[in-house]
């Protein structure tokens, strides 16, 4: 039984998740989000400053939802990347002054290992092969899983250019929906009709896309367009343009690889027409879709918990005290 306190602090958001053996037992989050809105996008030092503001707390807010004390906690698991250089740091140092204060071991974990592990809390382990696809503000990747804890990560794609989240929040801008604009977006698109406007799926290579392109032909529509935007129409013909692309693309590498399970996490994963297009695909495809809860696909600290407790159970290798930020990791 061991219990992990997970740290997130890649981006805006200040994650805290407590996890024994696969159960998510308290969790509490702050984010700067409202900080950078005037800014159309995170400002790395205000987050940075949030960040080293709101840690202490929101891991005392974690034990207290759980009714636990920090001395019940066994190991420490911290994003080291990717993110924000300066933001990284702060929940690094803040994880490793829990371990040596705690005499606990130390975990730095991949942001993307924790995005796909958050859905483990919900609906148990993973198969021994799956596909993900990872889909956030920062990130656009289709990957081929063994074992979380153990298996390297083999990256079947990635996007050549914008990810989707940033595609979303370019188009909302775009629209004057504001930021963050994925929910925005899918607000507007709610009243919309997906086939007003035929809108390009852009690719590059089999497992490869390519959001610049689709975010460009929504401004040229509204450039060449006289007369009030139909904005419905236009949230919506951009959404089924990115749903598409992806849902095609991370179905065909199921079929290719001889996977049977999809999960699709991050921010991105939160989009209900995401879900429902590729419930429908992966129902007629014979593969078991896996999509955590909405509040579990955005930045959060169970996520990283999750991965440091698959990790304590593989018996898999701590990390050194020297452990540092890399903000650029790849996959
Ligand atoms: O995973 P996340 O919280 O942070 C990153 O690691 O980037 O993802 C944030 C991204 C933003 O681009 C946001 O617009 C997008 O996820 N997002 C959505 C939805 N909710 C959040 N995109 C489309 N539809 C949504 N409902
Ligand atoms: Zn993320």
């Amino acid at each position: 039984m061991t219990l992990v306190l997970g740290i997130e602090s890649s981006c805006d958001e200040t994650g805290v998740g407590l996890v024994r053996d696969g159960v998510l037992l308290g969790e509490a989050l702050s984010s700067s989000m409202a900080e950078h809105l005037r800014f159309g996008g995170v400002v790395p030092e205000i987050a940075a400053r949030a960040h080293l503001d709101a840690l202490v707390p929101t891991v005392r807010a974690a034990l207290r939802e759980g009714g636990l004390a920090l001395s019940d906690i066994d190991a420490v698991a911290v994003t080291s990347g990717p993110g924000l250089a300066s933001s990284l740091q702060v929940g690094l140092a803040a994880a490793k002054a829990y371990a040596v204060s705690l005499g606990v071991p130390l975990l730095g974990v991949h942001h993307l290992a924790g995005h796909v592990a958050a859905d483990t809390l919900v609906h148990g382990p993973l198969p021994e092969r799956s596909i993900a696809l990872v889909v956030s503000g920062g990130h656009t990747s289709l990957l081929l899983l063994g074992d979380l804890a153990r298996d390297p990560i083999v990256h079947l794609g990635d996007t050549a250019d914008d990810a989707a989240g940033e595609a979303f929040d370019k188009v909302a801008r775009l629209l004057g929906l504001g930021y963050p604009g994925g929910p925005a977006v899918q607000r507007a698109a709610e009243r919309g009709d997906p086939a007003a406007i035929r809108f390009p799926r852009p690719s590059a290579g089999t497992y490869g896309f390519s959001f610049s392109g689709l975010k460009t032909a929504v401004a040229r529509w509204i450039e060449r367009h006289d007369g009030p935007l139909p904005i419905a129409d236009l949230a919506a013909s951009f959404q089924e343009a990115a749903v598409d692309v992806l849902t095609a693309k991370a179905v065909a590498a199921c079929a290719a690889h001889e996977v049977g399970t999809l999960v699709i996490a991050g921010g991105v994963a939160a989009n209900a027409r995401l879900r429902a297009v590729a419930e429908a695909r992966c129902a007629a495809a014979g593969i078991t879709l896996r999509v955590p809860p909405p509040r579990l696909c955005t930045d959060n600290g169970a996520m990283i918990a999750a991965v440091g407790s698959m990790v304590a159970a593989a018996g898999a290798p701590w990390a050194p005290m020297g452990l540092a930020a890399d903000p650029s990791a790849p996959l």
